[in-house]
Order: C-alpha cells, then structure tokens, then sequence
C-alpha cells in the first residue's frame, strides 16, 4: 500500500482529461489530489468518479481554481459556501477533505498523520519594503495580475489574505492536537517562499503563499510535505524533509509523451535511498 500524489489536474483541458482517464488502477494504493482540479463542481466530481474507483482513498486539498467563482455561475455558492460545497462533494465520494479528522497512514513508511489543509495566501511572499495593501499593485507593475483578484471571492471574510489568517489559526490549533506523530502535510500552495521558483513572473509569488508557514515542516514533524500551484514539479529537502510539487499542469507545460502516471508522485514509502528522517 503506496501513497501517491497528484495536483494541478486543470480538467477543462480536453487533453488533460485524456492523460487522466488513462491512469493505471492501482487498488491498493491512495492517491492525494492537491488542488487545482479545475473550475466548477462537475470538474471536480469528473475527477473523483474517475479516479476513486482506481484508488483505494483519496485525499483532497483545494486549490485557488475550485474557489472560483465562473461567470455565468454568478448565484451560485461563492467563498467560504463555496468550499463548504466542494468539501460535501467529496465526501460524497468519500474523500478525505481538510475538515475531516486526520487519518493515520498506516501503509508502507507509516505510521504517519495525514494532514490535508486549506491555506489559501496572504500576499506575503513579497519585499518588506512593500505593504501588504500594495502587494497587487507591485505585481500588476510588472504586468502579473492573478485571475484570483477576479474569481476568487473570499466572502463572508473581507479579503484573501482574512480568509488566509482565518485558516491557518484553525489548522495550526489541529496540527498541534496531532501529538507526536510525524506528518505529511498537504496544501496547495508551497509552504516556503524560496519553493517559489518564478523565472518569468517572480511578482506572482504574492499568490502563492504565505511566511506564516515556513517553519511548519520542522513544528509540525513532517516527513514529506507536498504541494501544488507552481506547476513546476520537482522535489526538494529542506531541514531534512522532503517537499514535493506534484503537478500535472496545463498540456503545454509538459512534454507531449509525459503520461498523468509519469506524474504521480510517490510519496510514502518514497524514493529507495532518500535521506533517514529526523530523529
Ligand atoms: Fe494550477
Ligand atoms: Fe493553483
């Protein structure tokens, strides 16, 4: 029993739906769904009715693009309604969501707790000569502006970054109820700022995250703590822990022969001869 990570599965690209009706089924195996599955609801059930079924459990995570809110869906749940919806739908399926009680991963390299999480962004990962109330406008000064500022309606909180602060007091408070059980941490959005890697749009790191995290992965004993978002995949250690971005991403940022099953990660037991944990 293996645990395998996916994000960033953008189901409104016809060829991403390809790539992912070909996974191969693995039954014994669970499969973490990091966020950015697509826009709407029947995004993300598509995903859970393909998927689940080739799986033993998912686990879920949501990214920025499930929070929207599309035009053409304007009466429909937004915010805060919005993810309570998302988590109903897959529970439905029965995947685990980041207001479920953390489970055990009791498989191969467990005992660990696994924590789901839903973070969102506080436009931190910016200079600290910039204010928070002109993140927006110095990304927008070098031509970056996120869909976010558009789509993602953060109500009843009175901004992205209120609705951020909200979430990390609640998930903090869980994870430190955890005990002594190392970790893997699951957010759609990289814990660490030097994780944002952003050769062409560097502004676009205030979407990204939040430095109220950074040192969660050392607090929070985690093995391996894996994200999304970047559409950049690839794995990195930090203090010991291995932290892996484990997106699919849009068709034109993968090699045309790279199959939805080159792009599952392993995440437990993980890569033979990784570095020994933390004692
Ligand atoms: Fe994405
Ligand atoms: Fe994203």
């Amino acid at each position: 029993m293996k645990l395998f990570a996916l994000s960033d599965l953008h189901v409104g690209y016809a060829e991403n739906r390809w790539a992912i009706e070909r996974v191969t089924p693995r039954p014994d195996d669970w499969l973490i769904l990091a966020g950015d599955l697509g826009e709407t609801e029947q995004h993300l059930l598509y995903v859970l009715d393909t998927l689940g079924p080739r799986f033993k459990r998912l686990v879920w995570a949501p990214g920025n693009h499930e929070l929207y809110t599309m035009p053409g869906e304007r009466g429909g749940p937004r915010g805060q309604d919005r993810y309570e919806r998302l988590v109903d739908l897959c529970r439905s399926r029965g995947a685990i969501t980041p207001e479920d009680p953390y489970v055990v991963w009791e498989g191969e390299g467990g005992p660990h707790a696994l924590a789901p999480m839903f973070l969102l962004y506080d436009y931190s990962f910016r200079p600290a000569d910039v204010p928070e109330r002109d993140a927006v406008a110095w990304a927008v000064e070098s031509g970056v502006l996120s869909r976010d500022e558009e789509l993602l309606d953060p109500a009843p909180y009175e901004s992205r970054p209120a609705w951020c602060r909200a979430r990390l007091a609640q998930t903090e408070a869980r994870l430190a109820a955890i005990g002594e059980l190392p970790t893997v941490l699951i957010n759609h959005f990289p814990l660490r700022e030097e994780l944002v890697r952003l050769r062409h749009i560097p502004r676009f790191s205030i979407w990204c995250g939040t430095r109220r995290t950074h040192d969660w992965h050392t607090r929070f004993r985690a093995r391996v703590v894996v994200s999304g978002h970047l559409h950049i995949p690839r794995t990195d250690w930090i203090d010991g822990v291995r932290f892996e971005e484990v997106s699919l991403g849009y068709p034109r940022q993968r090699p045309r022969d790279r199959t939805a099953d080159g792009c599952l990660r392993e995440i437990l037991p993980g890569p033979a001869g990784a570095p020994l944990p933390r004692a």
